[in-house]
């Protein structure tokens, strides 16, 4: 079905291009260059995706080395104190680069730039910043570069609602074997710590035919893996109201020719239906993994934090996707000390940790993120007591994971060859059908393969292992 409305009109798209031809244009052959750095999650990442398919288009090229840099951008994110503190730091440490050479253009866009505070301090004390723009108007970015680039001013563009979705922006993919694809846009949840719904507004659904366009695309271009994106991923197609879901989404890409493995993320608890449970365990393309972040074990935080289901509901659902999925390899997230956080109800969380078994788990300390109910809470929890906790479940969640990959000694795996090691040139490295990284000793020609490892060591997050044969 048609969903015209929802999507960015097609003349808009068609008036970058434009721009992207400008641009190019306005460099007369000289090569420019890029320096991109990205901050925070999976869909921050892809959108510097597409800040890097501009780019090309544009005709810049992109370096490590800031100082041979014609354009330096920073794509935010302001999840956590420390994400933004990390930026700031990078920015006063260009003033000098600017001031050595005034025809660098500095530019700042993501979900930092969604807070108003944040673009009002960074106009009072990074002057030298050339461009801001936020995560709405993202496919604008080659009519502001122009604007910067033709007059020399500041240029500030922030859209404060999310608009409509946009469609064929041009996408340069840092790896050629895995991809991800932006299924929806935004979070509907509050949940009572987050910053997300505010700085990425309302869930907005692709529809399934440009996903699946996408995607078939993708296969064709030889890549073998998929990673569907959305914050809320698995409430994705409820906006549209014509009965879409999630799990019908999976049916379709499960089709696709080339594709051989199929990962989503982030899942909320309260959106995993039985459908979606079933997709996972019939759908030989989807990976037996579930991201499902818990966050708390404690009923009463949970309901502080509006996470919208209790610690045994969350237990009975863990139970039922192990039992329908034998195979099923789980991780989740989980804060901790958040507000008003007492010795029992962080009891509560190891006690998930120790019923459930993760094969990992993310752990956050809670950061106070202005604007959100949770900031405005009494008894924020100290410093050193968060610390202390955090230390308590890392140390539990550790044996977990050593203890559960413990059991893949001597075993055969198959895994997805991804490239090689950051560490040593012989060594490659892929992932099971359950994320487990692999790494094994190989040659560059199994890149994009699905190869049978033998494992013969076992560390806490990876697998060490022999290769026995190609597919
Ligand atoms: N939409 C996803 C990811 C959100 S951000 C989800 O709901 O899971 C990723 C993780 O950051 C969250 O799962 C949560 O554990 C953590 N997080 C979010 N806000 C936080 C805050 N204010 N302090 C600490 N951790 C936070
Ligand atoms: Fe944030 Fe909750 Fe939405 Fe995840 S589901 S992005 S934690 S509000
Ligand atoms: Fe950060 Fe924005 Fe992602 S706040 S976690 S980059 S959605």
């Amino acid at each position: 079905m048609e969903r015209k409305n929802i999507h960015v009109l097609p003349e808009e798209i068609e008036k970058q291009r434009e721009y992207i031809g400008i641009v190019k244009e306005a460099s007369k052959g000289q090569i420019r260059k890029y320096h991109l750095s990205t901050f925070g999650c999976q869909m921050n990442e892809h959108d510097s995706e597409k800040l890097a398919g501009m780019l090309s288009n544009m005709g810049y090229i992109e370096t490590d080395n800031t100082k041979e840099a014609h354009l330096i951008i920073y794509n935010t994110c302001c999840v956590r104190e420390n994400a933004e503190l990390k930026v700031y730091g990078h920015l006063g440490a260009l003033k000098k680069l600017k001031s050595e050479n005034p025809e660098l253009v500095i530019a700042v866009c993501g979900c930092m730039m969604q807070q108003e505070e944040v673009v009002n301090h960074i106009k009072k004390t990074y002057r030298h910043v050339d461009l801001i723009f936020g995560t709405h108007n993202l496919h604008k970015f080659p009519e502001l570069l122009f604007s910067v680039l033709d007059t020399n001013n500041t240029v500030i563009d922030i859209w404060n609602t999310e608009g409509r979705i946009a469609e064929n922006v041009p996408v340069e993919r840092k790896d050629g074997v895995k991809a991800w694809v932006t299924v929806m846009y935004g979070c509907n949840n509050y949940c009572s710590y987050c910053i997300v719904p505010y700085v990425r507004g309302r869930e907005r659904s692709r529809l399934i035919v440009d996903i699946k366009n996408e995607v078939d695309i993708l296969g064709a271009n030889g890549f073998k893996e998929v990673t569907l994106l959305g914050q809320n991923v698995n409430s994705y197609g409820k906006d549209l109201q014509d009965n879409t879901t999630f799990a019908k989404l999976l049916y379709e890409i499960n089709k696709v020719s080339g594709i051989e493995r199929i990962r989503f993320m982030t899942s909320h608890p309260k959106d995993l239906s039985d459908d979606l449970i079933y997709a996972i365990r019939d759908l030989d393309k989807v990976c037996e993994h579930l991201h499902l972040p818990f966050q708390s074990g404690s009923t009463r935080i949970l309901r502080e934090m509006n996470r919208k289901y209790t610690k045994e509901e969350y237990l009975e659902l863990v139970y039922k996707v192990k039992e329908s999925i034998p195979r099923i390899s789980l991780t989740t997230d989980i804060i901790v000390g958040f507000p008003g956080e007492t010795k029992e109800d962080f009891e509560d969380t190891l006690d998930i940790l120790k019923k459930v078994r993760f094969d990992s788990a993310y752990t956050f300390l809670y950061s106070k993120r202005t604007g959100t109910p949770a900031s405005k809470m009494e008894n924020q929890i100290y410093e050193e007591i968060k610390k202390e906790r955090f230390e308590k479940l890392l140390e539990v969640q550790n044996s977990i994971s050593k203890e559960i990959n413990k059991e893949y000694l001597g075993k055969k795996v198959e895994i997805l060859v991804e490239g090689i090691s950051k560490t040593n040139d012989n060594i490659y490295t892929g992932r099971t059908r359950g994320n487990k990284i692999v790494n094994f000793e190989g040659n560059k020609d199994c890149i994009g393969e699905v190869v049978t490892v033998s494992i013969d060591e076992i560390r806490t997050w990876s697998l060490e292992g022999r290769i026995l044969k190609n597919h």
